[in-house]
């Protein structure tokens, strides 16, 4: 049963036009600034003077009768019924949007509240960019892109379709930002790709079919790819992927995707990006409860983000060389399931006691993070993974959670997650619970206890070599609880956005390496 066509994003264009002239737009959005202070009132922003003339009406009247105060979320409707006397004829509906301060953050909502509201229309026309910086203006399309994500599994196609066109209006000089735009849709491109791998079913989605799209990608943007197959992975000496997989019909799989610059030279740094990929989590022997495993499919998330990364490097121009590796496993129950006691073989040959099934990710990432460390001299290695339930319970759905062993590598990632709107806050490494993942048989023991999201990050910091090192928990942030602004309820993507920000900067490592 394969994947049915999905809805794809709109096509969005850049125009110096004001919003009202652009023919063809059957809607028309402009912006309402919230005051500084309440009694200030609201301002209309560009495009609502030629608006106001052409529909010879007051809009600040509306705006007044609605009680409108410019926040982000809030937005006026006025329909257009006679359009005899207007420059564009097809125009039906005016948006006056809510953009409160215009930050990037501001922007970025007020996209994806404009996506929402033009959802099965043909084109709207929106004068928003025109009051944004490029950072501004960048958030704005990830806002409208991710805003009109839909997935779907219905006999008769998708409920919604997203505005087939965005027209960015009222720009003065719309050529000096046709690079914005094309950073701004290739960021927004991979958030929307890791997002919908992880909404994809378990039935469809098994490691095998992860390693297929690795393959389909690296095609597509010219990568580097090698899958390493079940024989394979026993052969190298991949025990935590293995003892993780084996209960499995579908067997595990490890993903190696090479990206390398343009002007790549030998003193280019390199970067490796790891993504824990469970394609569904059931605890194994140690299994969970049938509310814990509801949203497991998407156990997955960090191969997800890993790979919709990978795919938007070119585009970004990104400077560095990045490996990405994707350790795919469905950790199941069967006869062949690792039991709770068992003693793993980690790739390089450190031993895993595997006293809780459920704290299968630690185990792959292992692998994969020892591989990279033995065989590809990384300048910085950073592991992606829905890991702990601790860290929801620490951070909440809207903010993630890193560990790092450099500064300079932490200052970066929280700047450009900052930047990208998936926001990431720095964990401690607390040396003083080491003794929590203490094992009497192995050199460590995989299920460490509280706190949860720390003893796992101190697990896994033994297999990052001593090199510079994040580890991103986005368990917290790997599903929304609502449809809210550039999130739809469900599965996330979350990563892939923050991590782009940070590859994309003209040094990734300026301070990590000298
Ligand atoms: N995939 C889960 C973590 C998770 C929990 C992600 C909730 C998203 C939402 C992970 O494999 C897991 O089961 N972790 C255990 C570890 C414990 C057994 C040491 C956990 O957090 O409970
Ligand atoms: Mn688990
Ligand atoms: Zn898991």
């Amino acid at each position: 049963m394969a994947l049915p066509a999905q809805v794809s994003p709109p096509q969005i264009a850049l125009s110096e036009v004001a919003p009202s002239s652009v023919v063809g737009a059957d809607v028309v959005a402009v912006p309402v600034l919230a005051g500084a202070r309440l009694e200030d009132g609201v301002t209309l922003g560009p495009g609502a003077a030629e608006l106001v003339d052409e529909l010879g009406e007051d809009l600040f009247a509306l705006l007044d009768q609605a009680g409108a105060t410019g926040k982000v979320g809030e937005v006026v409707e006025r329909v257009v019924l006679d359009t005899s006397g207007l420059s564009n004829r097809d125009l039906q509906l005016v948006l006056l949007v809510g953009v409160g301060a215009g930050t990037t953050d501001d922007l970025r909502r007020a996209g994806a509240v404009i996506a929402r509201r033009t959802r099965g229309r043909q084109s709207v026309a929106t004068s928003l960019a025109a009051l944004s910086d490029d950072a501004g203006m960048r958030a704005l399309v990830e806002g409208l892109v991710l805003g009109s994500f839909e997935f779907h599994w219905r006999s008769g196609g998708p409920q919604n379709q997203p505005v087939q066109q965005v027209v960015l209006a009222g720009l003065v000089d719309s050529d000096s930002r046709k690079d914005v735009l094309e950073r701004a849709l290739a960021v927004a491109g991979a958030g929307w790709h890791s997002r919908l791998l992880a909404l994809v079913p378990s039935n469809e989605k098994n490691p095998a079919w992860m390693a297929d799209r690795a393959v389909e990608l690296a095609e597509r943007a010219g990568l580097l790819v090698k899958v390493w197959d079940e024989a394979d992975l026993a052969r190298d000496g991949f025990g935590g992927i293995i003892g993780v997989g084996q209960a499995s019909a579908t067997p595990p799989r490890l993903v190696r995707l090479d990206y390398t610059p343009k002007r790549a030279g030998k003193k280019t740094p390199h970067v490796v990006l790891v993504g824990k990929g469970i394609t569904f989590d059931t605890g194994g022997l140690s299994i969970k409860s049938r509310d814990a495993m509801m949203t497991m499919k998407r156990d997955m998330t960090g191969a997800g983000v890993v790979l919709s990364v990978m795919g938007a490097l070119a585009d970004l121009d990104c400077p560095v060389r990045v490996t990405g590796l994707m350790a795919l496993a469905e950790n199941a129950v069967g006869s062949s399931s690792t039991r709770p006691g068992d003693v793993l073989r980690h790739y390089g040959g450190r031993t895993t006691e595997v006293n809780n099934t459920d704290a299968e990710g630690r185990l792959v990432l292992a692998d994969a993070m020892a591989y990279a460390v033995s065989e590809l001299e990384p300048d910085a290695l950073v592991d992606v993974a829905t890991l702990t339930g601790a860290m929801k319970i620490s951070l909440g759905q809207r903010t993630g959670g890193f560990f790092a062993n450099n500064d300079a590598l932490a200052t970066t990632l929280r700047t450009a997650s900052l930047a990208a709107g998936e926001p990431l806050w720095r964990m401690p490494l607390v040396a003083d619970y080491e003794d929590r993942i203490a094992s009497k048989v192995a050199d460590s023991d995989n299920a460490g206890g509280a706190p949860g999201a720390i003893t796992a990050a101190l697990f896994l910091q033994h297999f990052a070599g001593g090199l510079p090192w994040a580890h991103l928990d986005i368990a917290s942030v790997g599903d929304s609880p609502t449809d809210e602004f550039e999130y739809t309820k469900g599965a996330t993507g979350f990563g892939a956005r923050a991590l782009l920000h940070w590859l994309e900067l003209r040094e990734p490592l300026a301070g990590v390496i000298d």
